[in-house]
């Protein structure tokens, strides 16, 4: 390719990028698969390889650089960024309206309502509709520099579209949030690595935000809602929902909540409808911010030196309650890690009897310094996991004492350590009861081995009677051992003995996952049963050989070569063999070689198989997948929407498959 043409087609592909993220982020309406997106941002990857010279920072290629020299230096924002007036009732509200009347007497007064995001607010300053710099709010006159972090958001967009790329200098304000199903699903990930997990979504955000490195930025999930436009009067808006569609127009997220309202009533019934289904918005709102419409009359109205005069906050009633922590207990998990929790007087949240909080590890107690005997402020938001917000410290009773991380398993009296760089102290017993428990709960949950009936008080009993000792324990125990059991009857007993039966079937993945490696969950379980496909051969396998695999990381290879390196573990899963558990991947028995030395590119969306079971079946047989097509590739398998692989293919004449053809040239039909 020349590099006029890879300057044009690197243009195009750019364009296309840019258009598929405003579909997605700004309008909910993606067009394509992530499979083809994702096809596109590799093509474009792979030719700013080849000509470098042409990546620009505006690429979206480019949105995780090195880590600039000005990341966190001071910026003076130049208008600055004001607090909001607060309300908590509809008389507060009806105040709001009767000071505009006073201030504006012939104002007539329409509002926009949309949720306040409990996230972090920032400035983001487009200059002719590229994204040059990104602020936090600071103390409203000087924030910091977070550019670069800023500009791993997916959904902060690099370039603007429309009327406001042309303007010379243009400052949006917003708020930085963590969805919640992401957070929950970082702090999983982070509990499963043995590191500190986040108390909520508004945490997590600063934090990543707060990162020295934006690579790590970049790996957090974050979002972006934008609400405001500095100077939008000058732009020729004449409401807050112009700027609002200007915004989107643009390429910028804005909130679809966001909803006129005529009368001040209309905002009194957003307001409580709003806060009832504040637990299904998805992410963290802690209230309504309420705006004149009218940029007029916002002009007219001014701002105090805290607020704007033009707008008000309506708080959601507070999720914090106030107790007593009776004692501070240490819980053992699956691995050994030990996680300090605060035993409370049981008190009612937002519908719910809270009686315990986890206080996630030492350097957490430290911070926070929660003593047995202390009154803490507790919250709980939407289905985030309660957790202490601080404690009262007027409330110390006299002679609490810091509390002590114990340097003993308290279930089984083994040695603890707080292994160098991690969060948690971990008790070194591999034979703790508790963390048996831990790990058999863990085995037979829904997404591990899915064994019914086996629940907690089944293994508690199970385990102290000495019935089990390890996971292969589980499939020698006859109905007679589990009717022993208090609370189990002949029935229950046999539902339970067959259904541990049941669960030798579930194949290796499951095994993998449910074994309790560090690092490796159900994801990870079904890309080393697709890579290696039995047991045996993954025990076999060197560190090395494991890093080479699909979406295993260094991390991981150790981890999982660490196990297998473990004499106990291997008799563990000899045993777990002996017991008749399926330790191969229904699918991956030793495959015939037949695409050895045959290149492929996938392309598109395939009907049945994903990219990665498309890539696995591929290699299991001996053929290699690429990323882009040249002369050299063999196979271009195709799915649907598939774009400018299949353009190449053809151009380049190299024979094309559909997934049925593939299966068929490897006999898996
Ligand atoms: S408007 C001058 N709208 O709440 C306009 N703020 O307590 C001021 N916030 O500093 C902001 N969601 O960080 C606005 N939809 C929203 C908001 C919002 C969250 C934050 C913002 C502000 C703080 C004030």
């Amino acid at each position: 390719m020349t590099r006029a043409d890879a300057a044009q087609r690197i243009a195009e592909l750019r364009e296309r990028i840019h258009h598929h993220d405003y579909l997605y982020y700004v309008e909910a309406r993606p067009e394509v698969a992530d499979a083809e997106y994702d096809r596109l941002v590799r093509e474009l990857r792979d030719l700013e390889a080849a000509f470098p010279d042409l990546v620009t920072d505006d690429s979206p290629t480019q949105r995780v650089g090195g880590t600039p020299a000005d990341l966190f230096k001071p910026v003076a924002h130049r208008v600055a960024m004001l607090s909001l007036d607060n309300a908590t009732s509809a008389d507060d509200l009806r105040e709001f309206a009767a000071r505009l009347g006073r201030a504006l007497p012939a104002g007539r007064f329409a509002y926009v309502c949309e949720p306040k995001i409990d996230g972090l607010g920032v400035a983001l300053c487009y200059a002719r509709g590229r994204f040059v710099r990104g602020a936090t709010r600071g103390d409203g006159r000087v924030g910091e520099d977070i550019t670069a972090n800023l500009r791993t958001i997916r959904s902060v967009p690099t370039v603007l579209r429309g009327a406001l790329a042309t303007v010379p200098e243009l400052e949006v304000r917003g708020e930085v949030f963590m969805p919640r199903a992401e957070f929950a699903a970082l702090n999983r990930a982070l509990e499963e690595a043995g590191e500190a997990t986040f108390a909520n979504p508004r945490n997590a955000a600063a934090g990543a935000v707060r990162q020295k490195d934006p690579a790590i930025t970049a790996r957090r999930p974050l979002d972006i809602f934008l609400y405001h436009v500095s100077l939008a009067d000058t732009l020729g808006f004449a409401t807050y929902r112009d700027t609002l569609a200007a915004l989107r127009a643009a390429g910028l997220r804005t909130n679809p909540k966001a909803e006129r309202c005529d009368t001040l009533e209309a905002v009194i019934a957003y307001c409580e409808r709003l806060e009832r289904e504040r637990d299904g918005l998805g992410y963290d709102a802690d209230g309504v911010v309420i705006k004149v419409d009218a940029l007029d009359l916002q002009k007219r109205l001014g701002s105090t030196t805290h607020h704007p005069r033009w707008a008000i906050a309506f708080k959601f009633a507070a999720r914090q309650a106030t107790t007593v922590v009776r004692a501070i207990d240490v819980q053992v998990g699956k691995t050994g890690a030990l996680t300090p929790v605060a035993k409370l007087e049981p008190v009612e949240l937002a519908g719910v009897v809270i009686r315990n909080v986890s206080l996630h590890n030492e350097d957490e107690i430290r911070k926070k310094d929660v003593r047995a005997g202390d009154t803490v402020l507790i919250e709980r938001a939407g289905d985030v996991i309660p957790y202490v917000v601080q404690v009262i410290a007027a409330r110390r009773p006299p002679g609490a004492e810091p509390f002590r991380f114990p340097e003993r398993c308290p279930a089984c009296g083994g040695a603890a350590t707080r292994p160098e760089g991690e969060a948690h102290w971990r008790c070194t017993n591999g034979g703790c009861p508790a963390q048996l428990k831990e790990r058999l709960r863990h085995f037979g949950s829904r997404r591990a081995m899915d064994i019914e009936h086996l629940g907690e008080s089944a293994i508690e009993q199970l385990v102290d009677k000495g019935l089990v000792k390890d996971f292969a324990d589980l499939y020698t125990l006859s109905v007679d051992d589990v009717a022993g059991l208090e609370r189990f009857a002949e029935k229950s007993a046999a539902n339970l003995v067959a259904a541990i039966a049941a669960s030798r079937g579930r194949g290796l993945a499951r095994l993998l996952g449910a074994l309790g490696i560090r690092l490796v969950g159900e994801r990870v379980g079904e890309l080393l049963a697709a890579r290696f496909g039995s047991l045996g051969r993954l025990a076999a396998a060197a560190e090395a050989e494991l890093a080479e695999a699909h979406g295993i990381g260094p991390e991981i290879a150790r981890s999982v070569a660490a196990f297998f390196a473990n004499p106990a573990n291997r008799a563990l899963l000899d045993g777990l063999e002996r017991a008749g558990v399926a330790t191969t991947a229904p699918v991956a028995a030793a495959a015939p070689q037949v695409l050895a030395g045959k290149t492929f590119v996938l392309t598109g969306t395939l009907p049945t198989l994903s990219r990665d079971a498309a890539r696995a079946l591929i290699e299991r047989h001996g053929g290699r997948v690429t990323a882009s097509v040249s002369r050299k590739t063999d196979y271009v398998v195709a799915g649907e929407a598939a774009g400018g692989k299949a353009d190449d293919a053809r151009r380049l004449g190299v024979a094309m498959l559909t997934e049925s053809e593939l299966l068929a040239l490897v006999h898996e039909t």
